[in-house]
């Protein structure tokens, strides 16, 4: 029996896009969803209601949700909370959701690509960290010899959308090359909030791109959408992307 991953992103409570949600949430419930993966911005401006608004949509599921944060999920106007404890309001919904899934077929493994500062402004786009990354490493190779499929999850794209671009995520091209050699089969992300399914290459190692769209009012040219991960250990990932017509 294969796993069924459903895969949303960016919902960015306060800016949310309920009927997309509902749609989401519908298919949850009836479609045979083994886990729910969202691969953050929760939220829109990291306050208290709207994480809470975010926990109440990601209580209602019977099976394991899995999230990270994204740029978003940090506070964005109390710059000393940022500094100090950046994911104190983000625990409010992290406490209610599982860290981690796997099944017979799968191991989702979490990538860190969202830091509460950076070289650059505005800190909006990704930064793989040399300790995040090898986090991440370490929980592969310790799946080297397990014949099911490792797919590694963060916000932020490793790669821009074409090669040749300016790689908006600092360390991406590194760790995109460094986690296809420690076995990954797949890297799923958002934040684009324009859903994506590549296969790319880096160090002469190639790897699965899979994006979600947004589930927000955030629109970036493209409808709402998210994807639903079909995974067999031996037969690899489909993907199914939705599209939720306007
Ligand atoms: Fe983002």
């Amino acid at each position: 029996m294969a796993t069924r991953i459903f895969h949303m992103s960016d919902p960015h409570f306060g800016a949310e896009n309920r009927e997309a949600l509902n749609i989401f949430a519908d298919a949850v419930r009836h479609e045979g969803a083994d886990a729910l993966l969202c691969t953050g911005d929760l939220t829109q401006r990291a306050t208290y209601p709207q994480f809470e608004a975010a926990a109440r949509f990601f209580e209602q599921f019977d099976v394991p949700v899995v999230i990270c944060a994204g740029n978003h999920d940090m506070p964005y106007y109390n710059m000393w909370e940022r500094l100090v404890d950046p994911y104190r309001r983000y625990r409010m919904v992290q406490r209610g959701v599982a860290d981690a899934f796997a099944s017979d077929d799968v191991v989702l493994v979490p990538l860190v690509s969202t830091v509460p500062l950076q070289p650059r402004f505005p800190w909006v786009d990704g930064l793989v960290r040399r300790q995040a990354l090898q986090s991440t490493l370490a929980q592969l190779r310790s799946l080297a010899q397990d014949p099911r499929l490792k797919l590694v999850f963060c916000h932020h794209p490793l790669l821009p959308a074409q090669d040749g671009q300016k790689n908006p995520t600092i360390g991406g091209d590194d760790a995109f090359a460094q986690l296809a050699k420690a076995g990954a089969q797949a890297v799923i992300s958002g934040h684009v909030h324009i859903p994506f399914d590549q296969q790319r290459e880096r160090g002469g190692r190639s790897l699965r791109m899979l994006g979600a769209g947004t589930l927000s009012t955030r629109l970036r040219g493209v409808p709402p959408s998210f994807q639903i991960l079909t995974c067999e250990a031996d037969a690899g990932i489909v993907a199914e992307r939705r599209i939720i017509a306007p």
